[in-house]
């Protein structure tokens, strides 16, 4: 058990290792994809069971565009079965959708699946689960910087006002609260252009297994390590 106080608001997740365990089961990538969305499912619940406030999970990144494009479209689908079936059961249970990432670029029946599982949503506060999809954080912080600039031309707010604070409001998680835990599964120990402003203080754990690997004990086994960092926010120990 993790104790209550200890129980992060945000966490962040970038699930990896899909491919790598279909491959070391001789299947096929896709099938390591099929075998991830069952841990987002079940992790979402877990989630929500555990008081969690904020679950972002990197789905897509920018840079994912670049895979075979078989690859591409089988993910493509597999968003939209998802969203277009599970989102229901998410919504009955108070749980929140939001997308964070550039439209531009995303195809049509995908962000249509979206603006649904969003708009379906909408109404609930228990836990807001942010899919990053199409998601880069440099390219999130030029749009961030592109509406201040805007908002500064159009005498919203003046030069003065700009502080960290502000700055929060600009970026696709206003409202929020920054990241306490970021999980990286598959052993690969970097951030890939995740969430960069709001991972300032954030803990990080990195496991070798792999995305579908990752089930309910292992989530359980990062909450308890979390449950023991002692965060210091660049100050000294209590
Ligand atoms: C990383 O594994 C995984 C992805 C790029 C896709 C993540 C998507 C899912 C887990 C399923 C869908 C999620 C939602 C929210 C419906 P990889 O392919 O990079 O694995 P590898 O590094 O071993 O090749």
């Amino acid at each position: 058990m993790v104790p209550e106080d200890k129980i992060p608001s945000h966490v962040a997740i970038i699930m990896d290792g899909n491919g790598r365990w279909a491959k070391a089961r001789h299947l096929p990538r896709t099938q390591g994809h099929a075998e991830g969305v069952k841990r987002v499912e079940e992790l979402i619940l877990q989630a929500h069971h555990l008081g969690i406030k904020v679950l972002t999970l990197y789905a897509f990144s920018m840079e994912n565009w670049n895979r075979p494009a078989e690859e591409v479209s089988m993910l493509m689908r597999l968003f939209i079965m998802v969203l277009s079936h599970r989102v229901k059961d998410l919504a009955d249970q108070g749980i929140r959708l939001r997308f964070i990432g550039r439209r531009q670029g995303v195809p049509a029946e995908v962000l249509k699946a979206i603006d649904a599982a969003m708009d379906n949503t909408k109404h609930n506060s228990e836990l807001t689960v942010n899919i990053a999809f199409n998601y880069g954080s440099r390219a999130e912080m030029v749009d961030a910087f592109k509406c201040v600039a805007q908002d500064l031309l159009d005498k919203k707010i003046t030069v003065d006002e700009i502080n960290e604070t502000a700055i929060t409001k600009y970026l696709y998680t206003a409202g929020q609260p920054e990241v306490d835990l970021l999980i990286r599964t598959s052993g690969e120990q970097r951030i890939s252009n995740f969430l960069l402003w709001q991972l300032s203080y954030a803990e990080f754990y990195f496991t070798e297994k792999f995305w579908p690997e990752f089930n309910a004990a292992e989530f359980e086994n990062a909450l308890k390590v979390f449950a023991t960092r002692q965060r210091r926010y660049g100050g000294v120990y209590a």
